[in-house]
């Protein structure tokens, strides 16, 4: 039986097991310094809640968001948060992470506008106005989890044997799988202009250069066996983002605020026993050369120095807003996002999730303490549950995070923000349980499409669950196959 970690009932129940762990994940009870406005470059959002990027896999085959994609953001916009980050959305077709990911191209803008419409208009209908709401999308290349093959800035010894040229036989990539060429990076800055271009076009606010979560950015920065421009020194790792970053501003000026969500700490790959889901982190040695944020004499521990450094650099070329992350949710999920049940294609969390909050709540701090005056998101807090409003209210009083953003706790409870404002607390009927199902049902690709959408199974069941029970009674389906077949063997 998997340890069930969340037992708390009050504030000073998980209070206690913070003290035991010897963490500092503080809670306050009144909810005030979230309901203040943030100033973000030139613009005042109305509270300091928001909501992260969280993908719905639900895009149609060319790109353009669809049915369950408009609701999704429209619940966003009724929730209250002042900030939504948009979800991934690819530059290119071969960057795509599935066949249903965003994809922005000019054919498809008007989908683009509706979707940015329908959240605004559902949240002035809400509460009156919309003028103190930032509105952004994440633009990205999914590098080695790009869908269709994978795209890598380098070979990295651990990530290889766990990135699948053919998953259900095994094949991982090999030592002469071609990295992407330095004319192909050059490519692809312009591939971010037109999106950005595009997505200026659309009316959002502001555009986040994707540089988290291992794919193709944030392997980059870690990317110091690399030839060439693009590889080796720090200078040449921040060629890519620095460049983007330049041709955007010569393109558009101050039409479009820039942000970036980052890792600022990689770690490295964990595998799992497939019988027991216990994992650990694979072999490696020292020093250790790949990654980012990682100390090289250790890469389990992280080493921010280069980070910083990036965040400096950011802040140079013009970056207004940034959102600190770490982890990759295909290697080492428990640094992402602390959980209570594995997903299936996931282990045993490794570590307390308190832990993971921790870790979120540390490094976002000193990222936050070097650049006083920067808005800076913070991530994490969904496994909180209800607590994750006080959490964040301690963070914000102690000037840990500029901003207390959600992400499964938004597709679980798009109303969180508006009722931590009016009520001064969350309800538990409606938190997110960390139990991974999405991620499962992101994970799903066995229907017609490709890939199944995805969205919180247990608190928006009604659209969900039905999804989440077909997956299951495929892969009963498969298993039942599976035996016959080996019986008949
Ligand atoms: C279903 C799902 C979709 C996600 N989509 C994105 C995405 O599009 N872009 C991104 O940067 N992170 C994405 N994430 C990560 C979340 O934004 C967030 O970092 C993570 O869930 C941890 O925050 P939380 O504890 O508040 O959930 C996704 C996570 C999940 C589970």
């Amino acid at each position: 039986m998997p340890t069930r970690y969340f037992k708390y009932k009050t504030l000073d129940d998980i209070r206690k097991d913070v003290a035991r762990l010897g963490l500092d994940i503080t809670f306050e009870e009144k909810l005030t310094a979230i309901a203040q406005p943030v100033t973000i470059g030139t613009r005042t959002i109305g509270n300091a809640l928001g909501i992260h990027p969280m993908e719905g896999c639900d895009g149609t085959l060319d790109g353009a968001p669809d049915e369950l994609t408009f609701r999704r953001w429209r619940r966003f916009g009724q929730g209250g948060a002042k900030l939504i980050w948009g979800e991934a959305t690819a530059v290119t077709e071969e960057g795509r992470a599935n066949p249903r990911q965003l994809f922005l191209t000019e054919k498809r803008l008007p989908e683009f506008e509706k979707l940015l419409r329908g959240a605004r208009t559902a949240h002035r209908e809400m509460f009156s106005r919309d003028d103190d709401l930032l509105i952004g999308l994440q633009l990205t290349h999914s590098g080695r989890y790009s869908y269709r093959a994978p795209v890598i800035a380098y070979h990295h010894p651990q990530a290889d044997r766990l990135t699948f040229l053919d998953k259900g036989k095994g094949i991982h990539l090999t030592e002469d799988y071609p990295v992407v060429s330095d004319d192909a990076l050059e490519k692809l800055e312009d591939a971010f202009v037109e999106a950005a271009v595009l997505a200026a076009k659309a009316g959002f606010d502001f555009i986040d250069i994707k540089q988290c979560h291992t794919y193709l950015l944030n392997e980059l920065l870690g990317a110091r066996i690399r030839r060439g421009k693009y590889g080796g020194s720090f200078e040449n790792r921040t060629r890519l983002i620095r460049n983007i970053l330049g041709k955007i501003k010569n393109e558009l000026g101050e039409k479009i605020m820039l942000a970036s969500r980052i890792n600022v700490f990689d770690s490295i790959p964990f595998e799992a026993d497939p019988q027991t889901h216990a994992a650990a982190p694979m072999p490696f040695s020292i020093p250790y050369e790949y990654s980012f944020g990682v100390d090289k004499s250790n890469p389990l521990k992280e080493d921010l120095t280069e980070p910083l450094a990036l965040v400096t650099l950011l802040r140079q070329h013009g970056v207004r807003l940034v959102n600190v992350s770490m982890g990759s949710p295909y290697y080492n999920m428990h640094y992402g996002r602390p959980f209570e049940r594995r997903p299936d294609d996931g282990y045993e969390t490794v570590e307390h999730p308190l832990i993971g909050v921790a870790r979120h709540f540390r490094l976002t701090e000193t990222i936050q303490n070097a650049n006083p005056d920067l808005a800076v998101v913070g991530t994490g807090y969904s496994w909180l549950q209800k607590f994750f409003v006080n959490a964040g209210e301690s963070n914000v009083r102690r000037r840990r995070v500029s901003i207390v953003a959600a992400g499964r706790g938004a597709i679980a409870y798009p109303d969180f923000a508006r009722d931590a404002l009016t009520n001064g607390e969350l309800k538990s009927s409606s938190v997110c349980l960390a139990v991974s199902y999405c991620t499962d049902l992101m994970r799903s690709k066995n229907n017609e499409l490709g890939q199944y959408a995805t969205g919180c199974v247990p608190r928006d069941d009604e659209v969900y669950a039905p999804l989440y029970k077909e997956v299951l009674k495929k892969k009963k389906f498969t298993a039942d196959e599976k035996v016959k077949t080996a019986s008949q063997k």
